[in-house]
């Protein structure tokens, strides 16, 4: 049995949406109640370790989606309570939705590497997919303004943006074949690397890209109402981004697609 965390969370629900129908799945979410793939679910919580012993019962094969907004004890501690009840549930198999390498220098690598860590020093078979960063995650970040200005702090910089379709295709490949992916590390990036000049090219001479500084945004970032730790979270995005750490494209996304991967472009400009 195939059990997903994370289910009705943005890259959970279009996996969900792909495994329906199949009988040896199984969703896990926060709130059972919310709609769902037609797939039965079990409530599966992090913060709430005793949901996941029973939670985890009868499954062979976990897709261990990251539950990574917080500070980085709070996403240790969640990550280590899922393994730990996963060992102890006898799951044979974990799928861990990662960060890319080209990441490593952004505020919220550490907790990813840990559960990497974690996962390999573990009792269990494992396979590691080293997300990059979502084109749609792009599109927030440098989304234009009602009179056609995108005011990022990205210079130059560009990202090898990856389309979240992209990759919970592949999640659901490797879930699927577990066996054939034990002990393997995927980079999963994309095929385009996408900057501010070209998100406003793409859309037309009425929008222009206007760089502002990393203390700009953090002064715009923390006066919008965010929470402590999203401030160096995002704004250590921008910084990474900007210094030419995010943009290096290739990897195993083509292969285990075994298509061509969708415009990140098209899907940062929708
Ligand atoms: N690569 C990127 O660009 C990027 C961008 C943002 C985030 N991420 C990471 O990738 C993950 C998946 O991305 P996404 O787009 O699906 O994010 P999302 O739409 O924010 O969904 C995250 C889901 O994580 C689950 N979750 C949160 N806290 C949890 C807990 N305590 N226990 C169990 N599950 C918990 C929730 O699922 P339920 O509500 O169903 O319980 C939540 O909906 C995120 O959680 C984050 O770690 C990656």
């Amino acid at each position: 049995m195939i059990l997903v965390t994370g289910a009705t969370g943005a890259l959970g629900a279009l996996i969900a949406e792909q495994l329906a129908g199949r009988d040896d799945t199984v969703l896990g979410t926060r709130d059972p109640q919310q709609p769902q793939a037609s797939l039965p679910d079990r409530r599966i919580d992090f913060d709430h370790p005793d949901t996941l012993i029973t939670g985890f019962e009868g499954v062979n094969v976990l897709l261990l989606i990251s539950a990574g907004y917080g500070e980085d004890d709070v996403v240790i501690a969640r990550h280590d309570a899922a393994i730990d009840a996963a060992e102890k549930a006898g799951v044979e198999h974990v799928v861990y939705t990662s960060l890319t390498a080209d990441g490593d220098h952004l505020p919220y690598a550490l907790p990813h590497r840990w559960t990497e860590r974690r996962l390999q020093e573990s009792t269990m078979a494992w396979t590691i997919l080293r997300n990059g960063l979502y084109a749609e995650l792009l599109a927030w970040l440098a989304a234009p303004s009602a009179d056609g200005r995108i005011t990022a702090p990205l210079g130059e910089g560009r990202l090898a943006a990856v389309v979240r379709a992209d990759l919970a295709d592949v999640a659901v490949r490797v879930a699927v074949e577990a066996s054939d992916h034990a002990g393997r590390v995927y980079e999963l990036v994309g095929e385009q690397a996408i900057g501010g000049t070209d998100l406003a090219h793409a859309q037309g001479p009425h929008v222009a890209y206007e760089p502002e500084t990393l203390a700009q945004a953090r002064a715009r970032i923390a006066a919008s109402g965010a929470e402590p730790f999203q401030v160096p979270m995002l704004v250590g995005t921008y910084s990474a981004i900007a210094a030419g750490f995010m943009s290096r494209t290739g990897g195993d996304l083509r292969q285990l697609l075994g298509r061509e991967p969708r415009s990140s472009l098209a899907a940062a400009l929708a």
